[in-house]
């Protein structure tokens, strides 16, 4: 497989590079400041298409030939994008069946970006067209370091109902259950008169008076997202074979509902992705540090890059928060501990027209006279003169089961709760063990599990039988599993697992639930022990299994809320409450305790530390100096110091300890 082979023992520092929308004269100072800020990789010509291909079949590659032959001058390095991304507007014209169609049927217009159906075969012949061009005029280029393949594949655009696309949608079926007969099983049609007779009988879930069928909905989301990636394994493919050297990556939008990120990242060289954190938001140093675990997580610990972060500020929410002074830096060290091996930014130069005007750029508006380049300039300095440890890997004794086909499952309507979101209750475990400081590895209910001490399973709501049985022969071979409710119910068709709430995992977890009850948000109920269930009860039947704590009230008082089973040569917990945060965090570090981990240092809270092999990221959240206790000697990579003892970090201060 290719690497990241021009960047062996360099951090990479980088960002989009959109010169198309400047005077050449612009680009000889871009240069000149991109090696001031010590920028060696920049991604182009993501959006080039209408400048490349400006009428069918005839392509242009003067401008970029300049552009890459400065880059190479200047010794930065091309991450160069295949430029999928935004088909040009006389080719949505001139292929009007390409365009995407809402649920409504509505088919969405050109001037914005990412104007079509994934499943298009013109849109496909077009790109790969284009790609192969690409592909041939720069194989031997000297920049050319990686391929940026499209876009966010799925940013705007992850599902189409065009007509093509149901075409494709039913061809895809018929090569899934090749008859209808095991289709309308498979779907459960005999419900509400649903049964097929004939192929073309079958729809997308588009608007429908009421309830879609939901395994049919879920073959739409599996559908929906191999659109997406066969979108990017023919872009790969086609660049394998011109250039099997040059390593290929798509950056994702953070972690995507739309797109099964274990399938898509099996395919490519090297995960990338793109972090926006509000500023303004408690949870940001959170959300960020799960991003970058997941990133991390894809390729099993191989490098990955942070391909797209804001400068500052970006323009997209409703209210922009600025990054404060130091934060920007902070977040991306904080991506770096988390095995990233390589900071990019959106991007270089803030454009003065369009969409993104004002979004934060490296350079501002008014140029190199401003914090945020002054901010960009030192950093990039900063990790210039930073010793290797690229190749120090991450530890992390704890895993979180994520599996985009339980997502997809879970957040369907005709559930007995509507609220149930995956990533808020990922989160549920997430916040508690990132507050302790236990770095997380995110893992697939097929993985080998043995190399973690604890493995948490956020609601697994539809689990294959063979995953479920992986999961047990884990706990029997010792492993220690915290299991949280409404798992386990139904399989990969979304039918129900008959005898027992959680069927496949009742032996493992010595329970049984009889029924649930689904909590408004304002609803507390009591439980033995002081704490509150909130959202959802379970309501449990022992069998071997012990009560952790029971219910303090009505007719299920007396039963279990949270129960432990010892279960071969290890032990499966269930949470059959949703607890406050705090709460879980109580909860989560009995189990930590008992299974003696610990984070690497000890730190007061809001202070992140995530430990590699050989080195130790120490990361201060606040907005103020605050002092830890280092208890052994050690060298700060960042200062070049020796310290110990009382160890002030200021405001957003980091420290390597090696
Ligand atoms: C990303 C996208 C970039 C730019 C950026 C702005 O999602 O890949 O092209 O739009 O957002 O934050």
């Amino acid at each position: 497989m290719a690497d990241l082979r021009a960047f062996e023992n360099t951090l990479i520092y980088g960002c989009d590079y959109n010169p198309e929308q400047w005077p050449e004269s612009v680009w000889q100072e871009d240069m000149a400041l991109m090696k001031r800020a010590g920028v060696n990789l920049v991604s182009i010509a993501i959006f080039g298409w209408a400048r490349l291909e400006p009428e069918e079949g005839v392509y242009e590659f003067a401008w970029l030939d300049r552009i890459m032959d400065m880059l190479h001058q200047h010794g930065i390095k091309a991450n160069l994008a295949t430029a999928t991304a935004s088909s040009p507007a006389w080719f949505a014209l001139k292929y009007p069946e390409s365009l995407p169609v809402d649920k409504n049927g509505v088919r969405l217009g050109v001037g914005s970006r990412q104007q079509y159906s994934p499943a298009s075969p013109i849109y496909r012949e077009k790109a790969s067209q284009l790609v192969r061009q690409l592909a041939l005029r720069y194989k031997n280029h000297p920049a050319l370091a990686m391929w940026h393949i499209n876009n966010e594949y799925g940013c705007h655009i992850f599902e189409s109902f065009s007509e093509e696309t149901v075409c494709a949608f039913r061809n895809w079926l018929h090569h899934k259950y090749a008859t209808l007969d095991a289709l309308n099983e498979a779907w459960g049609t005999a419900f509400w008169s649903q049964t097929y007779y004939e192929w073309a009988e079958i729809q997308a879930p588009a608007a429908m008076p009421t309830f879609y069928n939901p395994s049919q909905y879920l073959d739409w989301r599996r559908f929906s997202s191999d659109m997406l990636q066969e979108c990017m394994q023919m872009e790969v493919d086609l660049l394998r074979e011109i250039t099997p050297e040059v390593p290929v990556t798509t950056n994702y939008i953070g972690i995507n509902k739309h797109l099964d990120q274990w399938k898509m990242s099996e395919i490519e060289d090297v995960v990338s992705i793109d972090i926006y954190p509000d500023p303004a938001s408690p949870s940001a140093a959170i959300e960020c540090a799960a991003q970058g675990d997941v990133a991390r997580s894809l390729k099993q610990n191989q490098p990955w890059i942070l391909m797209e972060q804001a400068p500052n500020q970006v323009q997209w929410r409703t209210l922009n928060h600025t990054k404060r002074p130091g934060q920007m830096r902070l977040w991306s060290y904080q991506l770096l501990a988390r095995g990233a091996r390589g900071i990019m930014y959106f991007q270089w130069r803030q454009s003065k027209a369009g969409a993104e005007k004002y979004h934060s750029g490296m350079v501002p508006h008014d140029g190199t006279d401003s914090r945020t380049w002054r901010e960009i300039e030192t950093l990039g300095n900063e990790l210039k003169r930073l010793p290797d440890f690229c190749h120090d890997p991450v530890k992390a004794e704890v895993a979180i089961v994520l599996d985009w086909n339980s997502w997809w499952g879970l957040e369907q309507g005709s559930h007995p709760h509507a609220d149930l979101n995956l990533m808020e209750l990922v989160a549920q475990f997430y916040a508690p063990l990132h507050q302790q400081n236990i770095t997380v590895q995110f893992v697939r209910p097929s993985d080998d599990l043995s190399p973690y001490r604890l493995v948490c399973i956020p609601n697994l709501y539809l689990v294959k039988e063979e995953d479920a049985r992986n999961i047990e022969t884990y706990v029997q071979n010792g492993g220690r599993v915290v299991m949280s409710y409404f798992s386990g119910i139904v399989n990969e068709h979304d039918h129900v697992y008959l005898g027992g709430y959680p069927a496949p995992f009742r032996k493992m977890l010595g329970l049984k639930v009889e029924e649930w009850l689904a909590l408004s948000k304002e609803e507390k109920r009591p439980l033995e022990n002081g704490w509150s269930a909130e959202q959802w009860i379970d309501v449990i039947r022992l069998e071997g299994a012990q009560a952790v704590t029971t219910h303090a009230a009505d007719y299920y008082a007396g039963l279990p809320a949270i129960t432990t089973h010892a279960f071969g040569a290890g032990r499966a917990d269930y949470l059959g409450v949703k607890l406050p945060v705090e709460q879980m965090g109580l909860y989560l570090k009995t189990v930590l305790d008992e299974l003696q981990i610990q984070p690497a240092l000890q730190v007061p809270a809001g202070i992140e530390v995530v430990s590699r092999e050989t080195t130790v990221f120490v990361l201060n959240h606040h907005p103020q100096t605050m002092t830890i206790d280092l208890p052994e000697h050690k060298k700060d990579l960042l200062s070049g110091k020796d310290v110990a003892g009382q160890v002030e970090l200021p405001a957003y201060g980091v420290l390597i300890l090696q």
